[in-house]
């Protein structure tokens, strides 16, 4: 079967699965590519319907094991019937355990049919200088595999006389945390110049465009945007909870994980 066109769609607070999901673009190498970032809080209120000779691509992040349960409303509103799809999650080298399952499952809900999906890996949120985990990725490597995913899911569909749904690792109920923390951890030292950057990039408008010491802990999803845009590094983390995981993951997380397709 052949398409018309790509809509590649990403959620991406720290950028990682944009990375990967331009990666997978490239490998797709087709130039009737549409990006469609619904990262921010804005983009998210824009309704989307993709047509059975549309290619839909989404790549979103894991969180918890899980996909950010923000997504499930914009999901909702997703149009895909008889869409050809690959599922694309991406995870901060602890697990991905049943997102990719959830995200496949999220997609067929709206009418798209699964053909295609994969997990990638990228530097983890709660990473930095001090305690890092998969720091840098995806790097050239990973992003080499993404296009190599991409050409893949163009082989596919071009062999393929009926679209199949394809299978992916993960049990359901998918079980896991989709509440995260409310908690009051980030730091802002006297670098800080209220530039307002850190609350243009905040996916959900949890942090104070006026004064950036403001952040709305019940809508902060914990991604980390702002600590890591911060131009003046005037954001970190206070000790507690997230700071604790990111202890965590530091030392048990070194093993590289591998990114993984189905198809
Ligand atoms: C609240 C939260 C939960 C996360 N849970 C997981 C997880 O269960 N497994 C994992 O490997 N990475 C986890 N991560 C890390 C992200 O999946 C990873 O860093 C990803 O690359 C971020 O994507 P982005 O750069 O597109 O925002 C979590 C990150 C956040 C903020």
């Amino acid at each position: 079967m052949d398409i018309t066109s790509v809509i590649m769609v990403y959620f991406s607070p720290t950028g990682t699965s944009k990375a990967v999901a331009e990666g997978i673009a490239r490998g797709i190498g087709r130039p009737e590519t549409v990006f469609i970032d619904i990262t921010s809080p804005g983009a998210r209120k824009e309704s989307l319907s993709v047509s059975e000779h549309e290619l839909l691509v989404i790549a979103v992040p894991v969180y918890m094991g899980r996909v950010p349960a923000l997504l499930n409303e914009w999901m909702r509103v997703l149009r895909a019937e008889g869409s050809p799809a690959a599922c694309v999650v991406v995870c901060g080298n602890r697990a991905y355990e049943n997102a990719l399952l959830e995200l496949t499952d999220r997609v067929a809900g709206c009418g798209g049919i699964p053909i295609a999906g994969a997990s990638f890996i990228g530097e983890h949120s709660f990473s930095s200088a001090d305690l890092p985990t998969a720091e840098g990725r995806p790097d050239q490597h990973d992003v080499c595999i993404a296009e190599s995913f991409g050409r893949k899911i163009i082989d596919k569909l071009k062999s393929a006389s009926e679209l199949t749904a394809v299978e992916v690792p993960g049990t359901s109920p998918y079980g896991g945390m989709t509440k995260l923390w409310d908690v009051d951890f980030i730091s802002v030292n006297d670098q800080c110049v209220q530039c307002g950057l850190c609350a243009e990039v905040c996916p959900v408008g949890a942090v104070d465009s006026e004064n950036s010491r403001g952040v709305d802990l019940e809508m902060c999803i914990t991604c980390c945007a702002c600590i890591k845009t911060c131009p003046q590094h005037a954001r970190g983390m206070k000790p507690g909870p997230v700071n604790d995981a990111a202890v965590r993951l530091n030392s048990l997380c070194k093993e590289p994980m591998q990114p993984e397709f189905f198809l």
